[in-house]
């Protein structure tokens, strides 16, 4: 997306007629309350203040001690840009092609289960704004009447495998989407159990509460129920059906021509397995170190699975990324895009469709400008030299 000198003066005209660049935009008017956080950590702080500190945790937390969580943060500290001095950045260009569709920006709306404990409507909510931004969504169902308008060349559906039990389940699964003008499918590989999340658990937490028209069910001394199917530890794993594997990627990829990504990997083993599946590209992603602890980083992966990718299919990453800067980072580390899922949801529940419009703004807004301030005028411009890592590599 360009940045021009009309637009500039637009955006003054704007200004003087009372409403700001966005504002002209969006409809926003320049006092609007959801102006007000200054970036994703405001609204992070925002949300935690309007959420029960359950549906928070939920929100927030990942799996067992954390560790991957500090890590997704942390990492991006050790990656130091290079600016360059003296180029011409008068005009900025964030667009790109991903997946045949020409986008604006490359940021894109991760899954996320569950929006309900953070906004009335919570899919649908965030399917408006990705729409309205412009930005693909993985959405996790429930969308489908919004689908059938054609108004995305937007939505991707998420499946963790469930539909792949049978060649029958899974002919029927891909033939919805392609029938509701799905524009891909997600396959979320990372989750044939679901990892011990124990704020959720000390919390005994019921995702179910989320689905309840009041939200979280607390009485009015506060407390929580003691009934329901809170998540629990001590609990050996086991399922009753086989996992899917690799053969179920290539099973589904005979299926469709559907782009398909890989959401979930973290080595250059699987992304060169990945290559050999046909797939249509990989987001490497640790769902937001909510699954398996002591993973690293999601950035810290990235250059082994862009090496053995090569070029071939666009490789995408999430996990952590808040600023501009984050996403810079990863552009010049070989991603072709990024994906957010928290960043988004504090949006959401501070201010619903508003509110995840205006987060995706401002991570445009952002990169746009650390792109200016680093000598990049557009994507082609940021590459490998961008950056250094502290302590040489990772
Ligand atoms: C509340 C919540 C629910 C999520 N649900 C899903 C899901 O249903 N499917 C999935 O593939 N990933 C899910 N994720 C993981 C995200 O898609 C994503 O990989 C991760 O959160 C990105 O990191 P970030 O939240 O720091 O941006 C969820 C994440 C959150 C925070």
């Amino acid at each position: 997306m360009r940045i021009r000198r009309r637009d500039a003066l637009g955006q003054l005209f704007a200004m003087c007629a009372g409403v700001t660049r966005l504002g002209a935009e969006q409809g926003i008017a320049p006092d609007d309350p959801v102006l007000e956080p200054a970036n994703v950590m405001d609204f992070a702080r925002l949300a935690q203040t309007k959420l029960d500190p359950v549906a928070w945790d939920y929100l927030e937390g990942g799996s067992e001690d954390e560790v991957s969580l500090r890590d997704s943060r942390e990492a991006f500290n050790r990656i130091i840009i290079r600016p360059r001095a003296l180029v011409d950045v008068h005009e900025i260009d964030l667009s790109l092609e991903l997946f045949g569709k020409k986008l604006s920006f490359p940021i894109i709306l991760d899954p996320a289960g569950g929006k309900d404990c953070f906004h009335r409507d919570g899919e649908m909510e965030t399917a408006k704004a990705a729409a309205a931004a412009k930005a693909i969504h993985i959405t996790n169902g429930g969308i489908d009447k919004l689908t059938e308008t054609g108004k995305g060349p937007v939505w991707w559906q998420v499946t963790t495998g469930g539909e792949f039990r049978t060649a029958r389940t899974m002919t029927a699964f891909v033939r919805r989407l392609e029938n509701q003008g799905c524009s891909g499918i997600c396959f979320t590989t990372d989750i044939m159990y679901v990892s011990h999340r124990e704020r959720n658990i000390h919390n005994r937490f019921v995702r179910s509460w989320c689905s309840l028209p009041g939200g979280i069910p607390r009485d009015a001394q506060g407390i929580l129920p003691r009934e329901g199917a809170p998540e629990r530890t001590g609990i050996y794993p086991s399922r009753p059906f086989p996992t899917p594997t690799w053969e179920t990627v290539q099973q589904l990829r005979s299926l469709t021509k559907l782009p398909i990504v890989l959401k979930g990997i973290l080595i250059q083993e699987d992304a060169r397995k990945s290559l050999e599946c046909g797939v249509d590209g990989i987001i490497v992603s640790s769902h937001g170190a909510r699954q398996l602890d002591h993973v690293g980083g999601t950035i810290e992966a990235l250059p082994e699975v862009v090496a053995a990718v090569d070029g071939k299919i666009p490789v995408l990453i999430d996990g952590g990324f808040r600023r501009g800067t984050d996403i810079l980072k990863a552009l010049a580390l070989g991603a072709t895009a990024v994906a957010i899922a928290r960043p988004y949801l504090y949006g959401l529940a501070a201010f619903g469709q508003k509110g995840v419009e205006r987060v995706v703004e401002l991570l445009r807004t952002e990169l746009a400008l650390d792109m200016a301030l680093a000598g990049a005028p557009n994507l082609a411009a940021i590459d490998r030299s961008l950056v250094r890592i502290r302590g040489g590599s990772f």
